[in-house]
């Protein structure tokens, strides 16, 4: 396979027959399994090399076909949260929009209500079966944001969730602090919430490493341009990395000003300009791509992906979980639908839900890769040409999924596969 001008071209770096050594968690060695070292010199025994203690076979015991991928980084999620957004949706098939919605209360401040009365347990137990789906789907890494609590105390409890969640594992968690929309008490003294939030909220959450970065969501309904300001410059005050959900519903122009702080990455972006995409490009700021929401939300807005392409800015694709814009837990689909409908390659899809995907969480550890040195988190696809991948729109490919070496989830219960 490695002869194929479509794998070189798109640098995926394919191997055929090949093996992978594990050591402490971490990827050892990959490469072809008849030059594999180590498994020359077990069965050589050759004194310097370390034994090979263990030899798992991932082929399909039934003689199917078998591929192994860096596990998925699913870099952009609202995992934690209770209630549900059933009466939206209705309304929505009626005609109502997304923004009338939450214009008259319901929409995000619904999850709101119900994430706000649910106890620390409650929010845990709900949370675990969406994990456990995005594992058997691959999903190794998940960012995790709050923003359903609107009050200090109950922001930090969503993230104390995702704490939780990621002392239990398997998955790896990368949990982000989101300044989601002004909560209904401040409606009349916005600069008090922002205030609040710049002030106690994101200090508080870097001083007990709850999170790793901020976001904020500017848009009609959310944060202004200003405002959404106050709360990057202040993350970055407190060391915390830089994201923004913008150029969603409209364009803002905020999307230029957060690549220009260094924000790590923009989410949504169907509305982005040229100065966006040229600051991003200018920053190293990842695009996060997320077609499931517009499509759920009915749309028609695509991003400028060709522009961002020929920019070079990185692109990444996820499933923005969570109950309003996009109730799915499958980051195939996603994948699938970032190639039929925003027009990303397999290829560059591929590198949307891994590399690129940690690229946004500013992982860069080899996470969403098997080179030497990256965690030994991986999933084993029933799938004999990678594209199948990304080809089924809402299939599951995944036959096994693997964290730091171990096996951790999957459909299969054959061994090893
Ligand atoms: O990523 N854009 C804003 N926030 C979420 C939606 C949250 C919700 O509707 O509950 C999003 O689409
Ligand atoms: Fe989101």
């Amino acid at each position: 396979m490695a002869g194929d001008d479509t794998l070189l071209k798109d640098r995926l770096g394919l191997i055929a027959d090949a093996a992978l050594v594990v050591e402490h968690g971490r990827v050892q060695w990959s490469g072809p399994r008849a030059s594999c070292p180590a498994l020359q010199a077990t069965a050589a025994a050759v004194p310097e090399v370390p034994e090979v203690t263990e030899v798992i076979d991932l082929s399909d015991p039934a003689g199917g076909a078998r591929l192994v991928l860096p596990g998925l980084v699913d870099c952009h999620t609202h995992l934690v949260y209770a209630g549900d957004r059933a009466a939206d949706f209705e309304a929505r098939c009626r005609g109502e929009s997304y923004q009338a919605i939450a214009a008259r209360g319901g929409g995000i401040r619904t999850t709101v209500a119900a994430t706000r009365l649910a106890s620390t347990e409650t929010l845990r137990m709900l949370a675990r079966p969406r994990l456990d789906a995005l594992l058997a789907a691959g999903v190794t890494t998940v960012e995790v944001k709050s923003g359903y609590g609107l009050s200090i105390e109950s922001e930090l409890r969503q993230l104390e969730v995702a704490a939780l969640l990621a002392s239990e594992g398997p998955q790896r968690i990368a949990p982000t602090l989101l300044l989601h929309i002004v909560p209904d008490e401040f409606r009349d003294a916005r600069a008090s919430w922002v205030t609040l939030a710049c002030e106690a909220l994101i200090p508080e959450v870097a001083k007990r490493q709850l999170a790793t970065a901020v976001d904020v969501f500017c848009d009609v309904g959310a944060f202004t341009p200003s405002e959404a300001h106050q709360i990057l410059a202040a993350a970055r005050a407190h060391g915390l990395a830089c994201k923004a959900h913008v150029e969603q519903l409209s364009a803002t122009g905020f999307g230029r000003v957060a690549a220009e702080l260094g924000a790590l990455s923009l989410e949504h972006l169907e509305h982005a300009d040229a100065p966006t995409i040229a600051a991003m490009a200018a920053h190293g700021t990842v695009a996060v791509l997320l077609p499931t929401a517009s499509l759920f939300l009915g749309d028609a807005q695509r991003p400028p992906v060709a522009a961002m392409r020929e920019a070079g800015v990185a692109l990444a694709v996820a499933t923005d979980l969570n109950p309003g814009s996009s109730p799915t837990f499958d980051p195939w689909l996603a994948a699938t639908l970032a190639c039929t409908w925003y027009g990303l390659t397999p290829a560059e899809a591929l590198r949307g839900v891994t590399v690129n995907a940690a690229r946004a969480l500013g992982l860069e550890n080899g996470t969403g890769t098997l080179a030497v040195g990256a965690p030994a988190d991986f999933a084993v696809a029933r799938v004999s040409r990678w594209q199948e991948l990304l080809y089924g729109l809402g299939h599951r490919p995944i036959a096994a999924t693997w964290i730091a070496g171990y096996r951790r989830g999957g459909r299969d219960d054959g061994a090893g596969a």
